[in-house]
């Protein structure tokens, strides 16, 4: 057999549809796993859309997956083959810890990604995956959960004394932060367009919440909250401008993404009166992936899958994130 089954992108705003491809080959120090399930990330939907950098057609996206090792190349590996492996996307990190290499890039552009029967990756970003979960649930957790860690922890140093706010509750990051900072111990607060997503926050463990749609949600979460010690954004957009008000002396505000655009206007006064510390971030380093399913491991915590479609149905999963509806992660399994 040397075809596969793939989703394949062919072009800007072309939909995600079904082919025959080869399976690639693979070289030395790498593997090809057999995905039994792989998830959507916000990356796929922008890449779709024609807004990111460096794009390529025809590609088979998807960052996320989860499935067993066919083969490795040469370089001694053999032990991982058979093995139930969860995929690091974060590929050629470099040596910092503290920031990505140039040679850094993303699994599912350029290279061919997880929408597929089989994807080749470095064995480097093979690990075990978690034994409690499904491969639905490790599926859905290596780009949105390393984000998160990363933010929290080796950028923001949640500690479990911590209150912290989780901006846009529903996106795929953001309920890995909720659920990251709720193990850790953090008190958490949530802002979301929906009350129903603050809900589902609430039930997780959140101690409540904010529609950031209302004029006065700041001033809601300062009446429940008093102040937070970590904020953790991927929105940006206005709502930063009440940051450094709702930051405690000394808080962390961390970003990873833009959804709402730039910060139009921010009062700096208070960012250096009040000792704060603003923080970027972005995926995570091979240290902070081994970290994260050690602390998945730990808590024996289980990402929120939000729902599930066959491989072949790709394109009507993507089509689930123009409107933000989901709460947690849209999985793809592949049979
Ligand atoms: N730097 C990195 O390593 C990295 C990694 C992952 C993602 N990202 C970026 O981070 C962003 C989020 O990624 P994701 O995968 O979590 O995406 P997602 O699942 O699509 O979530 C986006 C969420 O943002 C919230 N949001 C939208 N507009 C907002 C606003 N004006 N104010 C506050 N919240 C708002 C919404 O939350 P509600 O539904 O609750 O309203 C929405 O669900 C994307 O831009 C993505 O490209 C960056």
């Amino acid at each position: 057999m040397s075809t596969q089954k793939a989703i394949v992108l062919h072009g800007v705003k072309a939909p995600l549809v079904l082919a025959e491809v080869p399976i690639p080959a693979i070289g030395h120090e790498e593997a090809l796993v057999r995905i039994k399930a792989a998830a959507l990330n916000r990356r796929d939907w922008w890449i779709q859309q024609g807004q990111y950098a460096g794009l390529t057609f025809p590609i088979v996206l998807g960052s996320d997956g989860a499935g067993v090792v066919e083969r490795v190349g040469s370089g001694g590996h053999n032990h991982w083959v058979g093995r139930e492996v969860v995929i690091n996307p974060s590929i050629g990190w470099g040596d910092a810890e503290a920031h990505q290499g140039k040679s850094f890039h993303i699994l599912g552009l350029p290279q061919d990604g997880t929408f597929a029967e089989f994807v080749r990756v470095p064995v480097a970003n093979l690990h075990q995956k978690p034994a409690h979960l499904s491969f639905e649930e490790a599926a859905a957790l290596p780009l949105g959960g390393l984000t998160a860690y990363r933010a929290l922890f080796s950028r923001a140093g949640l500690k479990s004394s911590d209150q912290v706010l989780v901006v846009g509750a529903g996106g795929g990051v953001a309920t890995f932060a909720l659920q990251w900072a709720l193990h850790a111990g953090a008190t958490v607060y949530v802002t979301s367009s929906s009350a129903t997503k603050i809900e589902k926050a609430v039930a997780l463990g959140a101690a409540g919440g904010a529609l950031y749609t209302d004029k006065d949600w700041a001033q809601q979460l300062q009446e429940q909250a008093g102040g937070f010690d970590i904020i953790v954004d991927s929105a940006l957009g206005e709502g930063v401008g009440h940051y450094p008000d709702l930051a405690n002396p000394g808080g962390r505000i961390v970003f990873f993404g833009g959804t709402a655009g730039n910060i139009p206007a921010l009062n700096a006064r208070k960012l250096f009166w009040k000792q704060l510390s603003l923080l970027g971030t972005t995926m995570g380093s091979p240290a902070d992936f081994a970290a994260m399913l050690a602390f998945v491991n730990q808590h024996r915590a289980v990402p929120v899958v939000h729902a599930t479609y066959p491989l072949e149905e790709a394109e009507t999963a993507l089509r689930r994130m123009d409107r933000s509806v989901q709460f947690g992660k849209i999985v793809l399994t592949v049979t």
